[in-house]
């Protein structure tokens, strides 16, 4: 099924160019595929960006991970919604939402999601595809994922426990199921059973009896039913939209930082959220992808795993209050320090970021003086040329700070950047220069409205 020909989406471009400002010249000229990615470790709030963007793409689609990411949006009206797989792009009646086949799907949590969008009066009726390559994440995955940690004791990584890992090595075991599986339930059954015997070889924890699997299939047959209307070719779908010249926007889940392969191993996520992840996840060429944005005013991170420029004690509380940095998904209080440019340069180099997106610069207004963590010495002295691979030598860095003034006044209704005050143009502006790359976009609120287009 393809999105219909004339898009809403196109119309809202449009009628946006027509009364053309900062905001509007800033989005149209966004490219054609265009992504919101994360740049350190997460809960930057990419969810809001995309939801800002989303009414100027014809589809909105998710590349990787599953229900751990947790995007938290406001609508018009102030209502908040709590997203977690279904893509950012939901709010907006025009927008296709695709979950491409880099995801990983719990069925039953997806119904959960939908239920809860229609009961808040969001229609989802034709407005999400699933891939029929995504693979299915089981409640097994989700028992395996408590056991795993549990077995790691003091290093466990900090997990979700939404089972994501544990599907995502299913996969790679080449002994997942995939949503096309939900189409032969013949074979089904036996399929699933090779996994439950997986698990209970594996843990001892692990309880298998052959009446759980009878029961799962049963359960499965009904979901079955219910998906097979958001089941796609989102290849097929994606590449073809691409032909007609539609715009896609691609929601990043976790961040780059927690990259399977460039992220803080082994303290990471089980897929790739950086730009890499867009081409695999989705089934989309390199050369079509143009712009893509990352950030947060400050860093934070859930779980376990370095942090270099980590705050500790009444600072790391005042800025974790200030940003309410609790998990969408776990209620878990988020680690909180000072921007972290090493890690941010790095990032930016993985993702070729044409612009960024600071978010949450309101919650660093009271603050009387602000750090910015610049470079990185090894015990020794030495000066780190780029960001370590090997935990034991981030463990060790100390980091050198840049110390700038705050402007402790509050910013929230600052809609435009010339009213921001001069030290936090200041700040924004050293990051700039730090980095290398344009802010385009700066937060000062979770609404909608609470963002400066620079
Ligand atoms: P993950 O994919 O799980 O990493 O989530 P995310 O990057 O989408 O972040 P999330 O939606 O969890 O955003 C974190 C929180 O920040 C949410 O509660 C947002 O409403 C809030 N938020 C977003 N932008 C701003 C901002 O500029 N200022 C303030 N104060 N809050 C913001």
């Amino acid at each position: 099924r393809l999105p219909a020909p004339v898009s809403a989406a196109a119309a809202a471009a449009a009628t946006a160019s027509a009364r053309a400002g900062p905001a509007e010249d800033r989005v149209s000229a966004l490219s054609q595929v265009a992504g919101v990615l994360g740049s350190q470790w997460g809960d930057e709030g990419k969810g809001k960006l995309v939801d800002v963007l989303a009414p100027r793409f014809d589809i909105v689609a998710r590349c990787q991970g599953g229900a751990n990411a947790g995007h938290t949006i406001y609508n018009s009206e102030g209502k908040k919604f709590a997203l977690h797989l279904v893509p950012s792009g939901i709010l907006h009646e025009g927008t296709l939402c695709v979950v491409g086949n880099g995801a990983v799907i719990h069925v039953p949590g997806f119904f959960e999601e939908i239920d809860g969008l229609e009961s808040n009066g969001v229609s989802c009726d034709g407005r999400i595809l699933v891939s029929d390559r995504a693979h299915l994440l089981f409640d097994l995955h989700q028992v395996v994922d408590g056991l795993r940690e549990a077995e790691l004791e003091n290093s466990f990584i900090g997990t979700t426990k939404r089972g994501i890992g544990p599907c995502y090595s299913s996969k790679v075991t080449r002994n997942g199921l995939r949503v096309c599986d939900l189409r032969n339930m013949d074979t089904f059954g036996d399929k699933l059973d090779v996994l439950f015997k997986d698990a209970a070889s594996r843990f001892q924890g692990f309880e298998y009896r052959k009446n759980m699997l009878k029961q799962e299939v049963e359960r499965y047959k009904r979901f079955a039913e219910r998906l097979e209307p958001f089941i796609a070719d989102t290849v097929h779908v994606l590449n073809e939209s691409i032909q007609q010249k539609k715009k896609i926007l691609v929601e990043g889940g976790q961040a780059t930082m927690l990259d399977i392969d460039f992220g803080t191993y082994p303290f990471v996520t089980s897929s790739s959220p950086s730009a890499g992840g867009i081409c695999t996840g989705l089934g989309i060429a390199p050369r079509v992808i143009g712009d893509l944005i990352g950030v947060k005013a400050y860093t934070s991170r859930v779980g376990s795993g370095p942090f270099p420029t980590e705050l500790f004690g009444e600072e790391g509380d005042r800025l974790r209050k200030a940003g309410m940095e609790f998990g969408t998904t776990t209620g878990r209080p988020r680690r909180c320090g000072w921007l972290d440019i090493v890690a941010l340069k790095y990032c930016c180099q993985i993702n070729g970021f044409s612009s960024l997106n600071l978010t949450k610069l309101d919650v660093l207004s009271d603050l009387p003086e602000i750090k910015v963590g610049v470079s990185y010495n090894t015990t020794d002295g030495q000066k780190l040329q780029s960001f370590p691979g090997d935990l034991d030598t981030l463990e060790q860095v100390q980091v050198n700070y840049e110390v700038l003034p705050g402007w402790q006044s509050d910013i929230s209704s600052v809609r435009s950047y010339n009213e921001l005050p001069q030290a936090a143009r200041l700040y924004v502006e050293r990051i700039e220069e730090l980095v290398g790359v344009p802010v385009h976009y700066i937060g000062v609120g979770p609404g909608r409205d609470a963002l400066i287009y620079k």
